[in-house]
């Protein structure tokens, strides 16, 4: 065997294998490329098998899910097509392209090309490296770029002069890629990124692609570090005039490990949004909105920003109120925001208060309900609700325990009120 195959899992070398086949018996060459080589030489893990095919990308991929027996999405328009296996593992075929950059920061228009062509329009030379597939294992790398020699020096070097114009994206995976391995961008690759950012690329980029280039970095195992690095960069700057990664957008990601730990099973929070939280947390509420909107956030994720400044205009010091008064705060507040609120509480009293609203409070349910108002010949309507509200607060506030309590005082509350 191999060395290289050796650090596959086995179950994936058993699939290259077949593949290996299967292009023997079509004739159709096909590689291994990207990502995946990349970590195959650095020895780090990764689920994403892309395969580059020189033929009908798409036609390869038809026929291998068949004999894998394997469910196959297409993209027609992009020439892609995708199989998704056992154990989380990916596989995106495509056939072997050449890219046209018809205007700068814009998706490429594709036609068939080489593999030469298809490693040539790829991002970074430690991305361009390629395995031939075989069905006795893999020969050795197709390296045209110099992508070997930049992984053992740890460089991060583009392969023609245009590749942050034609596609700024790229801006963020450089830093995305230097900072998750610890190597450098190269000189020559710096120049031309801050020449990039001089010419405003980041800001032709549409929204939805910020928003994804920002959920990879969130997605990062420590996204303090590419963060940092796009500030000292400047890049930053270009995302909103006023955003800059602080020390405490600093702390906020720390702690988000945290509380994701201890809330994410319960609470289920989007981490993308949490972290995001985090990350604006300086600016202005003014500025959040401008931001957020150059992003493509959601209504729902913009109406949680307002939610959100809502709420921390109101809230002081919780330590200091009842917990009804506690609940009627944090009452429909969204996960991302209750946590975001512990991360940033001053007051270790107020985190306290906003964790056990988070464990007990928000669970609280009545022992009665408005049937229950009923046969205490209460009439039906608005008075229900408040006269419920006010048993729940008490309820809260630890004044009642049993159902008999909860109706007594409802009794009581109504009498007052007639
Ligand atoms: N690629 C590129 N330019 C981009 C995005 C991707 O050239 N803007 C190429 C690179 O060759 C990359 C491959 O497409 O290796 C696959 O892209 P992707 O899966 O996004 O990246 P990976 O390199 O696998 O990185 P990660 O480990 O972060 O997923």
């Amino acid at each position: 065997m191999k060395p290289l195959e050796e650090k596959l899992p086995q179950e994936v070398r058993r699939l290259l294998k077949r593949i290996g086949h299967f292009t023997e018996t079509e004739e159709t060459p096909s590689y291994l490329v990207g990502g995946i080589v990349r970590d195959l030489l650095l020895g780090v893990s990764n689920k994403d098998l892309d395969i580059v095919v020189e033929g009908d990308g798409i036609a390869f991929a038809k026929d291998l899910g068949q004999k894998l027996k394997r469910e196959v999405k297409t993209h027609r328009q992009f020439g892609t097509a995708t199989l998704f296996l056992k154990d989380g593992l990916k596989l995106d075929i495509v056939t072997a392209r050449r890219e046209e950059y018809l205007a700068p920061a814009v998706l490429p228009g594709v036609s068939p090309g080489t593999l030469r062509d298809d490693l040539f329009r790829r991002d970074f030379t430690i991305n361009s490296l390629a395995l031939r597939i075989h069905s006795e294992g893999f020969e050795e790398i197709v390296d045209l770029f110099g992508g070997e020699a930049d992984l053992q020096k740890g460089l991060i070097r583009i392969l023609h002069p245009k590749s942050f114009i034609e596609d700024p994206t790229r801006i963020f995976r450089a830093v995305r890629l230097e900072t998750r391995y610890g190597f450098q961008i190269e000189p020559f690759t710096l120049s031309r990124l801050k020449e990039a950012l001089e010419e405003k690329m980041i800001e032709r980029l549409t929204p939805k692609r910020r928003r994804t280039e920002l959920i990879l970095l969130f997605k990062e195992s420590d996204p303090s570090k590419p963060f940092h690095r796009l500030n000292a960069l400047g890049v930053l700057k270009h995302l909103h005039p006023r955003l800059s990664f602080s020390k405490s957008a600093t702390r906020g990601f720390d702690r988000v490990h945290e509380v994701l730990d201890q809330w994410g099973n319960s609470l289920k929070p989007n981490p993308f949004f949490l972290r995001y939280l985090c990350l604006i947390q300086k600016l202005s509420f003014e500025d959040r909105y401008a931001l957020s909107g150059s992003l493509a956030m959601t209504k729902k994720e913009m109406r949680q920003l307002m939610d959100l400044r809502i709420v921390q205009g109101r809230i002081g010091n919780l330590n200091q109120l009842k917990p009804s008064e506690v609940y009627a705060h944090l009452h429909g507040l969204s996960s991302e925001i209750l946590l975001f609120l512990t991360i940033t509480a001053k007051e270790e009293g107020s985190k306290k208060r906003i964790e056990k609203y988070l464990m007990d409070s928000r669970k609280v349910r009545l022992k009665i309900t408005g049937r229950d108002l009923k046969t205490l010949g209460i009439p039906e309507g608005p008075l229900y609700k408040k006269i419920l509200n006010e048993v729940l607060k008490s309820r809260l506030d630890g004044l009642l325990n049993t159902k008999g309590e909860e109706l007594d005082f409802a009794k009581k509350n109504w009498e007052k009120r007639r």
